[in-house]
């Protein structure tokens, strides 16, 4: 299907990618007044099923940006999750998407603090995984530019004006030659990338910064810990991470909805390891890709299948 043909979700509405369109007045058009999630689906070929992955926890999470914002909302879980089944049968996607649900302020005449009204779309787009076996990896810069933190505009409301600050840094580690940004907080310690978490392996220890080190609380981290506590019995710390740390550690890979499991081989021109992707980024990532496409049978309660049986 021609990516603009595709079907969107709009207003409690099936449409085509043309007829979604917002007001250029509206607070979303004017000031990023959006908070969304970014959920992926996986095509299980055995099964002839596409699971969503992790929807109860990308809606408490959408739910409490929600609330964060002040947005005037009062649908649930169901209502979110519904719509998006809607979506993607109305596509017909029998391979593996990402999901774009985005709750916005809406209208001719608001303004930068108005909390309503409050609309949503939802905009599914074929995204493939990343192959197994992970062959390659990433340079990172330290960026100049400090990650938002919970006093300023916390980076736990999952909102579109975020993204200005991950864009930032973004740019100027482009500029500066590499492939992506690290965030250090306003503490000095490593944050985040500008749009996923990260994690480094020093002596089998897995360690990623904790949920108050200016992070998105992501759900790939989340999941990460748990499958490399159930079914790598590594030990997982959640903690400060100093930049040095992050200069001499053995592995280190960012994880997110869309970046999954991306390893990291080098940072400021410092080699990580041995250069190449390291052994435990490579069994998480094969878990991990398992996992979300319903291999493993343990974490089924994490899928939602889109199609009826
Ligand atoms: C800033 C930021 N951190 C972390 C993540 C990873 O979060 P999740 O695993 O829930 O996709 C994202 C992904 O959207 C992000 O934008």
């Amino acid at each position: 299907m021609d990516e603009n043909e595709r079907l969107i979700w709009f207003n409690g509405a099936i449409v085509k990618l043309s007829d979604a369109r917002i007001s250029v007045l509206s607070p979303m058009a004017q000031f990023g007044a959006n908070v969304f999630e970014g959920i992926r689906c996986y095509w299980s070929g055995n099964e002839s099923q596409l699971y969503a992955f992790r929807l109860q926890a990308h809606y408490n999470r959408l739910l409490n940006s929600i609330k964060l914002f002040r947005m005037d909302f009062d649908h649930d879980e169901t209502f979110f999750k519904n719509a998006l089944i809607d979506v993607v049968k109305a596509n017909m996607y029998k391979e593996d998407i990402a999901v774009r649900q985005t709750v916005f302020i809406d209208g001719d005449s608001g303004t930068w603090s108005s909390t309503g009204p409050v609309n949503m779309f939802i905009s599914p787009i074929p995204k493939q995984r990343k192959t197994i076996p992970l062959n390659d990896g990433i340079r990172c810069h330290i960026s100049s530019w400090l990650r938002i933190n919970d006093n300023t505009l916390s980076p736990r409301m999952k909102c579109g004006a975020n993204y200005i600050n991950s864009r930032l840094a973004q740019q100027e580690a482009l500029l500066c030659g590499y492939d992506s940004a690290l965030f250090l907080n306003n503490l000095g310690f490593i944050a985040e990338g500008p749009g996923s978490c990260i994690f480094i392996v020093k002596n089998g220890v897995l360690i990623t910064p904790s949920l108050t080190d200016s992070i998105l609380e992501s759900i790939t981290r989340d999941t990460i810990i748990k499958l490399a506590e159930k079914e790598l019995h590594l030990t997982v710390q959640e903690r400060s991470i100093t930049r040095t740390e992050l200069y001499t550690c053995d592995e280190a890979f960012l994880c997110g909805s869309a970046a999954e499991v991306s390893p990291i081989l080098e940072v400021d021109g410092m080699i990580i390891g041995d250069g190449q992707v390291g052994l435990l980024t490579k069994k998480l990532h094969s878990i991990y890709l398992k996992v979300v496409s319903g291999e493993y049978i343990n974490y089924k309660n994490w899928l939602t299948p889109i199609y009826s049986l």
